[in-house]
């Protein structure tokens, strides 16, 4: 049985104070929740207080980028350990908002999960395929060409300790959530997949979660299809009431 993970991506939203103010709400409001991996992602900025605030509790702590270099010249960046420094113990990589405003590749994907990796980060990848590639029948060939690329390289054991996140692009802040048929069909194609690469106790073992406008409304159809393994939770996740009913429903 795989324990339901689900993760808030605040994205680019909430300051320093009412990114404190949404952690402490938050711990109120799952206090008592034992059976399933929570995590918050907040702006960088925010990372090492709300680190603080969550390290003896059963919220985890997340980054929503990384770079792959170790330290040096790259204005802007920040590197697996400066995550780690501030207390991150998971890092979201390849989300599609990176992929399409950043022009972040699937090479610059499995660069940043391998850096992660040397400092014992856990990388929760994102794949997902756009309306069009969907229209056009490719969704299935454009997460399998994105599989490919951000996970070269990588043995058994890495992949074990990945976190694959599908976020079908359309689904993303439109309200337009897949249905829990259109999502298990991906789900369990990237566990098939997994299988043929790696091995069973890989595919087995590996949490997918969707991502792409779940609320609370829509969580349990969701996570009870048998590949779908927790959430990414972006907008929903800036309220800490929408945020604890899904980590509830997801149970
Ligand atoms: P959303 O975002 O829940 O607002 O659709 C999900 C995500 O981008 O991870």
């Amino acid at each position: 049985m795989r324990k339901p993970f689900i993760a808030g991506n605040w994205k680019m939203n909430k300051t320093i104070r009412d990114s404190i103010e949404l952690v402490n709400s938050l711990r109120r409001e799952l206090l008592d929740i034992e059976n399933a991996d929570i995590i918050v992602c907040p702006p960088y900025i925010a990372l090492s207080e709300i680190s603080d605030l969550v390290v003896d509790s059963n919220i985890g702590l997340g980054a929503q980028n990384v770079y792959w270099e170790e330290s040096g010249a790259f204005t802007g960046e920040v590197s697996p350990l400066m995550l780690k420094d501030a207390g991150c113990r998971y890092v979201i990589i390849g989300h599609s908002e990176r992929r399409k405003y950043f022009s972040e590749t699937d090479e610059a994907v499995n660069k940043k999960i391998k850096a992660s990796q040397n400092v014992g980060l856990i990388p929760i990848v994102c794949v997902g395929e756009t309306d069009e590639e969907r229209e056009s029948k490719k969704t299935t060939s454009v997460v399998e060409s994105q599989l490919q690329g951000g996970l070269k390289g990588l043995d058994s054991e890495s992949v074990s300790k990945l976190i694959i996140a599908y976020e079908p692009v359309w689904a993303i802040g439109t309200g337009k959530t897949a249905t829990p048929e259109q999502a298990q069909e991906v789900h369990r194609f990237i566990r098939d997949w997994l299988r043929n690469n790696y091995s069973s106790d890989v595919a087995e073992n590996v949490r997918i979660i969707y991502g792409g406008s779940v609320k609370p409304s829509n969580t349990k159809d969701l996570i009870k299809q048998s590949d779908i393994d927790g959430a990414l939770v972006g907008g929903a996740s800036l309220e800490s009431s929408f945020f604890g009913e899904i980590v509830k429903n997801s149970l």
